[in-house]
């Protein structure tokens, strides 16, 4: 089976965290979100995987994955010029899936659970396309599964009114039939080729969709608290280690991932699950945690900060209480006096600097 990605889209929901590269870029426990998905379909033995690109910063998709090799796949990537919707996405990859089975992971969701078990079983299957669904509380947001008597019935994309609340997550099996249902597709309302609406049309013509439930954490990252909270399920899944520089008196509990040259000073409270990249500094006083990512190169100093995710070469400074935030590489946040201790909330974008 072949693997596709689509990388592809404007992000515009999460900007200004957007507007210098995709969001399928933005880190979660220090990687980018895309790159779980990269090694979900390797763990499942899908190593030959092409990755849909465009719109703002495709170039740094590029980069960051090239060939693949590091990852241990073998990476092609693929020119979207306008994010035409998700089958418009697939239909640009017909010659690279060929007569293979295959599997489309949306780069912005984030599964906790293997895939390996779903991909064998449909791979063995005569099913012309197999989905999963996931039990979801805003069932409006997402394409929606009806089901009766075990079997699909009916895929609507953001129904107003929705028949359950069977999610149909981002990723999906197909087969090559699909190309076929593609060329018949006609624009959404918000004039998308729809996935959903090619599999409708899947069993319109009688074709079979099969399903399996996630029960496991499954999230769309639409959001920035999408994003904040995947980030804490992520890192609790983590081990702990700690490769940095500690001093005395520093006090940790809870799940602690801590890069190389990290230096943590005394008077340090960290409040797990927390991951810190490579050659950070945390100043004394500062309180770090729970649910904190911090990248690589970045200085803190005093901050108590929570459910929040800090990129690299950032520093922070000052007697802040920093909670629900998404802080973009290269950013400063400096405290020159002594303010009311409430909480504040960022969402930056890259090399944003506030000094209050
Ligand atoms: O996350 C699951 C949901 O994803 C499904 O329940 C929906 O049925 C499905 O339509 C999709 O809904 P979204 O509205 O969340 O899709 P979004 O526009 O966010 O695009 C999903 C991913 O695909 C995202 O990583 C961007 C990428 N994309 C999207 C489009 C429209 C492309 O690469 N090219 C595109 O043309």
């Amino acid at each position: 089976m072949k693997g596709i990605i689509l990388h592809g889209g404007h992000g515009t929901r999460l900007r200004p965290l957007t507007h210098t590269g995709p969001k399928q870029l933005l880190p979660i426990g220090n990687k980018p979100m895309s790159q779980y998905c990269i090694e979900s379909l390797k763990e499942a033995e899908v190593t030959e995987i092409a990755i849909i690109v465009g719109g703002i910063g495709a170039n740094k998709v590029r980069e960051y994955y090239g060939d693949g090799e590091k990852l241990g796949v073998k990476i092609s990537y693929i020119e979207q010029n306008e994010p035409k919707g998700i089958a418009h996405a697939i239909n640009l990859c017909q010659n690279f899936i060929g007569n293979e089975k295959f599997i489309v992971f949306l780069g912005d969701n984030i599964i906790q659970k293997s895939i390996r078990n779903f991909a064998q079983k449909f791979d063995k299957s005569n099913s012309d396309a197999s989905i999963l669904l996931c039990k979801v509380n805003d069932p409006s947001r997402f394409g929606i599964a009806d089901i009766k008597d075990n079997k699909i019935i009916k895929i609507i994309e953001k129904p107003k009114n929705p028949p359950t609340n069977l999610a149909v997550t981002g990723i999906y099996f197909l087969t090559p039939v699909i190309f076929k249902i593609f060329e018949v597709l006609q624009p959404s309302w918000r004039n998308e080729l729809e996935i959903t609406d090619a599999l409708q049309l899947l069993l319109e013509n009688k074709y079979k969709i099969s399903y399996d439930m996630i029960t496991d954490y499954w999230k769309d990252t639409g959001t920035p608290e999408d994003i904040i909270h995947a980030n804490g399920v992520i890192l609790e899944k983590m081990e702990s280690y700690f490769h940095g520089i500690k001093e005395n008196g520093f006090k940790s509990k809870g799940k602690v991932m801590i890069g190389k040259n990290t230096k943590i000073e005394k008077d340090v409270e960290i409040q797990g699950p927390v991951i810190i990249g490579e050659n950070c500094i945390i100043k004394s006083k500062s309180k770090i945690g729970p649910n904190i990512s911090i990248g690589n190169n970045t200085k803190i100093s005093q901050v108590d900060i929570a459910k929040s995710i800090i990129m690299s070469d950032c520093v922070i400074e000052g007697d802040l209480k920093i909670r629900d935030s998404i802080i973009s590489n290269n950013s400063q946040i400096i405290v020159t006096e002594s303010h009311n201790t409430n909480e504040k909330i960022f969402l930056l974008g890259e090399g944003t600097k506030i000094i209050f």
